[in-house]
């Protein structure tokens, strides 16, 4: 018997009420007691043994978690990490999403990594693994997915699922955890007709777990197929966009993304390959469409509706510093706009938008089924009230045959490396008729929340409720009812303090957030781009759902296998000690 599982079964017959055979320390903080994860420095670690174990079980998959930056620096610890070619592309590349997310630890907001080990002209500086785990299996197969899973279950350590890396609250990043990439699951096939269980015999797709926004929307095309998924072109579609709910440009006249999901195929907590759909697991099923990320399941590929090619028209507004620099002229164009929202979506439209102080960017109004002709004259009631309010601006028109010639066109790459803290609000299309003015002008503060902030918001004009027959999910009933969608940021530089972070996470939840809860009383938030520190944000991103979903986490993964913050199921977790150790409430 090798001394630490020698040690493990004493302190387990010790406390014989405890299940988990691999028991973490115990902490305290701010009077709470806690039992953690292991981490590299308990006793209760994996040997290294047993980690070249597990490199064996996924066929040499397993690798030293190493920042992406590390290429610039001599040392990542004892490890010589330091190759001049690729710390040149590294630093020419940063801030570009696809090389981000082609990477097998990297996260796109250094905000959630601590902004360690970032690209440097100084390889003698020191590289931290600052809050990015401790080992990654770069998996390519199902069975090095279910390796890493039982691995992390049966060491107690902290598992990190992460596909691109996208997120924007770092729920694919942790501090000394064991990760797992499914970049590399891209297959991808067609059917003209579904056989499957549930009530849909048209065309549908099976798409793997790492494939990307636009690649999934490139795919399509080339089978005259749209498909609901993000605006963003490197956003996974199968990994967090589909669990949080997922809307998009199409999403107004076909329904979020979770709504069109035929079937998953996921590997549970305790290690079972399964497949959830209405005939089987149809609880899993159930709570996969919008339940939360890495929560019930390691999703493997999903089989999804696909609808016919469509045309679509797209408009661009700017009103900006370069039109006018009077606030109230440019508080006016943004309210005359914004409060249309329900106008919009009665005409199947979605709209993203980003506003700051003086910049106002529409692109695009996403016209399905419209040429120019028609966009014109369902935007007519906006171009007439900012004319004959004198707003300035600029716009264009175009019209495309179909949907993938118009993305490619009219949306635009965005860009990684950026810092902030993140919130964010639905408001319903009640909320704007009774609110709308105080909806425009909570979101006008948010552009300077206090006299040393600044803000950045990005918004999503989309109603899912339009026209879309109501599909039983997880998803969060007022979703239906949706008319705006908007995610707020903090700006920050990343180099802040531990205390200025807490502060603008606080001014995030109790300035800007508070204000847009006032403002729409009728909404709700957005599991994927909202506050970590949501109020009552069981009720806030589930609404009635919540009870149903806490059940079906406790069925399928009672141990905490899983964790993200502010998913199902989590209420007794908490990342502690200065945003390191998972640990679990005790007392
Ligand atoms: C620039 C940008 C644009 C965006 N645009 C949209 C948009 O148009 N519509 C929209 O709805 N959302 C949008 N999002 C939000 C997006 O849906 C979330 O960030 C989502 O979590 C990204 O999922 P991912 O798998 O790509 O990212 P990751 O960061 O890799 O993972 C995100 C979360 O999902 C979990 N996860 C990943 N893969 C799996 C899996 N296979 N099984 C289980 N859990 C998994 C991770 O553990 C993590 O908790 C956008 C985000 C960004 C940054
Ligand atoms: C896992 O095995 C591969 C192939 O043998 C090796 O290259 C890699 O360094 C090993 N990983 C770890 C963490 O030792
Ligand atoms: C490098 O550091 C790791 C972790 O600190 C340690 O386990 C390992 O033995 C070290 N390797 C060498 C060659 O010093
Ligand atoms: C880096 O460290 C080495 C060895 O300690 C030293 O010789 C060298 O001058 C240092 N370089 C810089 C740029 O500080
Ligand atoms: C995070 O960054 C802060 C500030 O640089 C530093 O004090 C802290 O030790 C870092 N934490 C980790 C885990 O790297
Ligand atoms: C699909 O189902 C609909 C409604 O149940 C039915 O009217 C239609 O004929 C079916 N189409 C095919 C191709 O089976
Ligand atoms: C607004 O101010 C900027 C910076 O001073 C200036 O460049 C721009 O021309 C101004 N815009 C207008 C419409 O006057
Ligand atoms: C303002 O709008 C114009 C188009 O009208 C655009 O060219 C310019 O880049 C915009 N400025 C900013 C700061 O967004
Ligand atoms: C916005 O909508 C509200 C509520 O419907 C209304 O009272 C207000 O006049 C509208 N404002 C503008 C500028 O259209
Ligand atoms: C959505 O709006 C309809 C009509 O106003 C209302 O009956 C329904 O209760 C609303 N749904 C939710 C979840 O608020």
């Amino acid at each position: 018997m090798a001394p630490t599982s020698f040690f493990v079964s004493l302190f387990a017959v010790a406390n014989c009420v405890l299940a988990a055979p691999w028991i973490g320390e115990i902490k305290e903080e701010n009077g709470v007691t806690y039992q953690c994860k292991c981490y590299e420095d308990n006793s209760c670690w994996p040997t290294g043994a047993e980690w070249a174990t597990l490199n064996t079980t996924v066929s040499g998959a397993l690798q030293v978690a190493v920042p992406p930056g590390a290429v610039c620096y001599n040392r990542l610890g004892n490890i010589s990490t330091f190759d001049a070619g690729k710390c040149a592309e590294v630093q020419s590349k940063w801030t570009d999403e696809q090389f981000q997310t082609d990477q097998t630890i990297a996260n796109l907001w250094p905000f959630y990594t601590n902004n360690t080990c970032l690209p440097t002209n100084s390889p003698n500086a020191t590289c931290t693994r600052g809050f990015y785990g401790q080992y990654v299996i770069v998996a390519t197969t199902k069975e090095h997915i279910k390796a890493g899973i039982d691995f992390a279950r049966t060491h107690n350590l902290r598992l990190i699922i992460r596909n691109t890396g996208h997120d924007f609250m770092g729920r694919s990043t942790g501090w000394g955890s064991l990760i797992i990439n499914t970049h590399s699951f891209k297959e991808t096939s067609f059917v003209e007709k579904y056989t499957g269980p549930g009530n849909w015999n048209g065309s549908a797709a099976t798409v793997g777990a790492g494939v990307q926004g636009r690649e999934l929307f490139r795919k399509a095309f080339a089978q005259k197929k749209v498909i609901v998924g993000g605006e963003c072109p490197t956003v996974g579609w199968a990994g967090g966009y589909i669990q949080g709910g997922g809307h998009g440009p199409l999403t107004t006249i076909h329904g979020m993304g979770a709504d069109n999901v035929l079937s998953f195929d996921a590997i549970t907590a305790k290690g079972e390959y399964v497949t959830a759909n209405v005939a089987e697991n149809s609880d899993l099923f159930w709570a996969l469409k919008g339940g939360g990320p890495s929560t019930f399941a390691v999703v493997t590929s999903i089989t999804v509706k696909t609808f016919p090619e469509l045309p679509v028209a797209g408009t661009i507004i700017n009103i900006n510093s370069t039109h006018t620099n009077d606030t109230k002229v440019f508080a006016e164009g943004f309210r005359i706009f914004h409060n249309l929202s329900n106008h919009y979506v009665d005409n199947g439209m979605f709209v993203y938008f980003e506003l700051q102080t003086l910049r106002l960017h529409i692109q695009p109004f996403v016209g399905p089924n419209m040429d120019a002709k028609k966009i014109k004259k369902v935007l007519k009631p906006l171009f007439d009230q900012l004319d004959a309010k004198k707003i300035p601006y600029d716009t264009v028109t175009k019209e495309f045959s179909t949907f993938f010639e118009f993305y490619i066109d009219m949306f635009e790459d965005e860009t990684a490396g950026n810092n902030a803290v993140v919130g964010g609000r639905l408001f319903t299309k009640k909320d704007i008729a009774e609110n709308g003015d105080a909806v425009v002008d909570a979101l006008i503060m948010a552009n300077a929340p206090t006299s040393d902030t600044l803000g950045f918001s990005v918004g999503h004009i989309v109603g899912p409720g339009h026209g879309v027959p109501v599909v039983d999910n997880a998803i969060h009933p007022k979703w239906r009812n949706a008319s705006s969608f908007v995610i707020t940021n903090i700006l920050m530089n990343g180099d802040e303090s531990w205390e200025v972070k807490q502060l603008r996470a606080d001014q995030q939840t109790n300035i800007v957030g508070a204000a847009l809860r006032k403002a729409g009383p009728d909404g709700a938030t957005y599991v994927n781009e909202g506050d970590l520190y949501e109020p009552n944000w069981q009720e806030s991103y589930w609404g009635s759902n919540y009870p149903k979903l806490l059940e079906i986490r406790k069925k399928y993964d009672p141990e905490g296998v899983f964790y993200t913050q502010t998913t199902p199921g989590t209420e007794d977790w908490s990342v502690i000690d200065f945003g390191t150790k998972l640990c679990k409430k005790v007392s």
